[in-house]
């Protein structure tokens, strides 16, 4: 085994901040993941607690908040929906502002910085300003609330490739090419599209994907309270409305949401037997 395998965590992370300290001055965009707390890296953690103000936005779960040190300053940009309670152009001078001012400053968003979070604006803007800006990825709600869900994104034999689309765009419907979202064998994730369902699965079916194609809508993915329904994708707006989804929830479009399986409903499991051509098909 490697040595390097075998280093406890504390020693790793006395390895990291050799190897990039958190400079006075500088701007962190850090993921924190969908919300379950040991999802965050050992990166984010480290970057978190050597903060001295920490600008946050409303999916930061409250158990990452927690991991704040209580003397670094936390700042709520809170950013949902409909409500802003600071617009993106105050963001982005804020942070600029706290950087040139001597701080270390993290700007903490929920999932990965680069996922539909508006990180490439931020650090546009930090570096047109001369502010140095690092980024720490972080587990994006898709991956975070398939795992959490137990559905594949890619299955060799069910989809060869996934998209991550949002389903919200400037005037509601998103702008995007729906002829290549309908296509067959791949998995389809959106983002932000909830109010939306009925628009997208009208355009989906309409561009040639089957009604009957399986959607899985994932509430507070990886969290305490997730929440897994799943339908078809001529009943998903249905079952939105029935169930009172709320936000944060994702969809997950394809046939590999055909793999899940609620834990309570685990003798269901429908893998073909080792001996069966099915399997033979499965592992060639
Ligand atoms: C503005 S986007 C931010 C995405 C984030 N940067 C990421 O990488 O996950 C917000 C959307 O992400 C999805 N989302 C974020 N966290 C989630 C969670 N824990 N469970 C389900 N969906 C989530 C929802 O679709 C929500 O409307």
């Amino acid at each position: 085994m490697n040595t390097r395998d075998m280093l406890p965590i504390a020693q790793m992370m006395t390895l990291a901040n050799q190897r990039s300290p958190v400079f006075r001055g500088e701007v962190w965009l850090v993921g924190a993941g969908p919300g379950d707390v040991e999802l965050l890296t050992l990166k984010a953690l480290r970057v978190i607690q050597q903060a001295d103000v920490v600008v946050y936005d409303r999916l930061v779960s409250d158990a990452v908040l927690a991991l704040i040190p209580d003397n670094a300053l936390q700042i709520d940009a809170g950013k949902s929906p409909c409500n802003h309670r600071l617009g993106q152009n105050e963001i982005n001078l804020l942070l600029v502002d706290l950087a040139l001012a001597g701080h270390r400053v993290v700007r903490l968003k929920g999932g990965d910085p680069f996922i539909f979070g508006r990180g490439g604006e931020e650090m546009a803007y930090c570096q047109q300003q001369g502010i140095v800006c690092h980024i720490v990825p972080g587990i994006t709600a898709a991956m975070g609330c398939a795992a959490a869900s137990g559905i594949p994104l890619t299955h060799r034999h069910l989809a060869q490739s996934v998209r991550f689309v949002t389903g919200h765009g400037t005037d509601g419907e998103p702008d995007v090419d729906w002829s290549v979202l309908a296509a067959a064998r791949q998995t389809l994730v959106f983002y932000m599209g909830i109010a939306t369902s009925p628009v997208l699965s009208q355009r989906l079916i309409a561009h040639g994907l089957p009604g009957s194609t399986p959607v899985a809508v994932i509430e507070r993915g990886t969290q305490p309270q997730q929440r897994v329904l799943t339908s078809t994708l001529d009943a998903l707006g249905e079952i939105i409305a029935q169930e009172h989804v709320e936000s944060p929830a994702l969809l997950i479009i394809g046939d590999v949401v055909g793999m899940y399986r609620p834990i309570a409903g685990l003798p269901e499991m429908t893998f073909p037997q080792m001996d069966s051509p099915e399997y033979a098909l499965l592992t060639n």
